[in-house]
């Protein structure tokens, strides 16, 4: 089997590297991790998750794009190829295909929100508001059913109106213009942010790492799982990305420049809303409703222009919007080799489906917020399927299939092509270190870590 040279190419490794860094860079970057952050303690945690970028996050970054540069092939067909003749395989690559559109259903949601707080604060709506009623304000709106399914439609409507265009014309050149503005505005926010308020506080918050004894295992795990999800792994978007690039482009260090943006970003976004977060002495809430109920609010009264908070919508838009694209991806480039559809219909397809898949999660906080599958709603259960065990598990499976199935030749004639003294570590890593933590935050999300815990207590203590 040759590689099919009927599909779309990137333009240059830039353009790899910028749809790549815009699939990571995303709701996971400026929503997700400051409040995690925030929740276990600063510092410590801050330390562990970038021990857990490098020892399982970078590895498996150049395990997936290996496997996409090399086999020319969206998920499924990437194990089919590399694996030559296991059935079993290239169930894996099926699997992340399912991630996709499962994320991608809840992910298109909450964009939706973006979208709408740029209008409402561009409009002054949180002028004024205490803490309870703007949470007042989120709860009503993402109580209306109707207005939801009308955002959730209409982002699908803009995502499928950039991936139909194709890899160059749609994929790449949207991310060509947006993460160039999206740093620029991030920087811009930040700086205006860390000057005029708390900066150093926010700082040292990050990097003082003296409070590892508030640090849980349960923090140092959900460190490990957040990889994942901010790094776009375990679900096939970094082996369809790298499906597009060309034979001379590095992996080594295309890879080292994705991760390296993904960090960056995360750290920036913490320092521009712990500054404002801190120069406030009441008592804020920071946990999941951060980002729509307290720095909208936070913004709004302590700079007094409503332009402040409306941009920083924009740049969480644009962050949304370039990562969503590569879910929608996944599933487009697996229905057109798989399939043999063709792109136009493929994406049409993909996109009403992950819209229908959309709907229960879009009504979660309305019509069927007493709906529960496994205590959780529609939304909720959806993301802990995605995160907590397709993500980890995909990404499990990659390591071992590169580090243990794949040709040694094979992976090494790609990844070892460009900055080739790094090699012998990396794949070292992937073999011995990531599968062993990545097992571990499974284990633990399959309860079997706890028992054993306890287990073995019980028995040191007779
Ligand atoms: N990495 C994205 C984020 O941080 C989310 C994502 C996960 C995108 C998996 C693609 C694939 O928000």
């Amino acid at each position: 089997m040759t590689k099919p040279n009927n599909r779309g190419h990137w333009s240059s490794q830039l353009g790899f590297i910028l749809a790549a860094s815009g699939s990571a860079v995303g709701l996971g970057n400026i929503w997700k991790f400051p409040y995690i952050t925030h929740k276990n303690g600063g510092g410590a945690f801050v330390l562990v998750y970038l021990l857990c970028v490098l020892c399982v996050g970078f590895p498996i970054m150049l395990a997936e794009i290996f496997m996409g540069k090399k086999s020319g092939r969206d998920p499924m067909g990437a194990y089919r190829y590399l694996a030559r003749g296991s059935r079993w395989w290239p169930l894996a690559g099926a699997m992340g295909v399912l991630s996709g559109f499962v994320i991608l259903s809840y992910y298109s949601v909450v964009s939706g929100w973006v979208l709408h707080y740029i209008w409402a604060s561009a409009w002054g709506t949180f002028r004024g508001m205490d803490s309870a009623q703007i949470a007042d304000y989120f709860n009503q709106f993402a109580a209306n059913g109707t207005e939801q399914i009308l955002y959730h439609a209409l982002m699908m409507a803009v995502f499928f109106s950039i991936v139909v265009q194709g890899v160059k014309q749609g994929i790449e050149r949207i991310n060509r213009l947006f993460m160039p503005l999206l740093l620029v505005i991030l920087v811009a926010l930040t700086s205006y942010s860390m000057w005029e308020y708390s900066g150093m506080r926010a700082v040292t918050f990050l990097f003082n790492p003296d409070n590892f004894s508030q640090l849980s295992s349960h923090g140092v795990l959900e460190a490990l799982g957040h990889s994942f999800f901010t790094l776009s792994l375990g679900m096939g978007a970094m082996i369809t990305y790298g499906s597009y690039m060309r034979d001379d482009e590095g992996v080594m260090s295309g890879g080292f420049w994705i991760v390296l943006a993904d960090v960056v970003i995360s750290l920036l976004a913490c320092f521009l809303i712990y500054s404002i977060l801190f120069s406030f002495n009441e008592d804020v809430g920071a946990g999941p409703g951060l980002l729509f109920m307290t720095l909208p609010r936070l913004i709004d009264q302590m700079t007094g222009f409503a332009f402040f908070s409306s941009l920083f919508f924009v740049l969480v838009l644009f962050a949304a919007i370039t990562s969503a694209i590569s879910l929608l991806e996944v599933v487009v480039a697996f229905f057109h080799d798989e399939f043999k559809m063709r792109r136009s219909t493929a994406c049409a397809l993909s996109s009403v489906a992950i819209f229908l898949l959309g709907i229960p999660s879009a009504l979660s906080l309305g019509p069927l917020s007493e709906v529960r599958l496994l205590g959780k709603n529609p939304f909720d259960f959806l993301d802990y399927l995605a995160s907590n065990w397709m993500l980890p598990i995909g990404g499990f499976l990659s390591a071992i299939f590169v580090g243990w199935v794949v040709d040694e030749i094979a992976v090494r004639s790609e990844v070892a092509r460009r900055w080739g003294a790094l090699y012998p570590g990396w794949r070292w890593t992937l073999r011995f270190v990531t599968p062993v933590l990545v097992l571990l935050v499974i284990l633990r999300t399959t309860g079997v870590l706890e028992s054993l815990g306890t287990l073995i207590s019980s028995v040191l203590s007779t």
